[in-house]
């Protein structure tokens, strides 16, 4: 059974470093995972007396559908961007009705600074783990000096490259191992 990955990018910008990560990711990813992105940049803030607008409904069925989520980031101000917490609390409600416990998740973190985004990364996997979800604590991803791992034509360098498919090999194995869906 081929297995259902969502991605969330946590930077909204067209020239993102994430999103160019992102896009290598299929064909890192061992044979057999679909990835579809889930959007996250149109979504209105949380707001509990809203429960049923369209755009959180796609969401929510995104989160539903998938086997397990990879989240690409950059760390904003030592945290993560905004979108990426909003979806998680979209996706934690209505009450009784949380979708994150137990779904398999991987967190990619990077920055053009020296530290790859690990206090944005250590941040979203505390939301992750308050919400239910279950992070592969390892390996982990921070991709430091992000400029510096694309060639001239945006590729991603070989040494991360072989880096992400060892990583995304995996997570194909916890998600085997963690996804509800996936058990016999
Ligand atoms: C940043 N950046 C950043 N980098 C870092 O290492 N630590 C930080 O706290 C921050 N804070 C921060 C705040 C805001 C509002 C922005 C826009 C940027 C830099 C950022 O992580 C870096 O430029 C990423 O590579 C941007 O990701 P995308 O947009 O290319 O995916």
């Amino acid at each position: 059974m081929s297995k259902r990955i969502a991605t969330i990018v946590g930077s909204l910008r067209r020239e993102s470093n994430s999103r160019r990560i992102a896009a290598h990711l299929p064909a890192l990813a061992p044979a057999g995972t679909e990835f579809h992105e889930l959007a996250i940049g149109e979504l209105p803030l949380y707001n509990g007396d809203l429960e049923e607008l369209p755009a959180w409904k796609q969401l929510r069925d995104g989160v539903r559908a998938a086997d397990g989520i990879v989240f690409i980031t950059p760390e904003y101000n030592r945290s993560i961007p905004a979108g990426i917490k909003n979806a998680i609390d979209i996706a934690s409600k209505p009450n009784g009705m949380n979708l994150w416990p137990g779904k398999p998740a991987l967190v990619m973190a990077q920055s053009s600074g020296p530290l790859g985004g690990l206090a944005g990364s250590f941040a979203l996997k505390q939301a992750l783990a308050g919400a239910g979800a279950l992070t592969m604590p390892h390996p982990e991803v921070y991709l430091s000096r992000v400029a510096t791992l694309f060639d001239a034509e945006g590729k991603l360098v070989p040494d991360t490259q072989e880096f992400l498919r060892g990583v995304l090999a995996k997570f194909d194995d916890w998600v085997e191992r963690n996804s509800p869906r996936r058990q016999p």
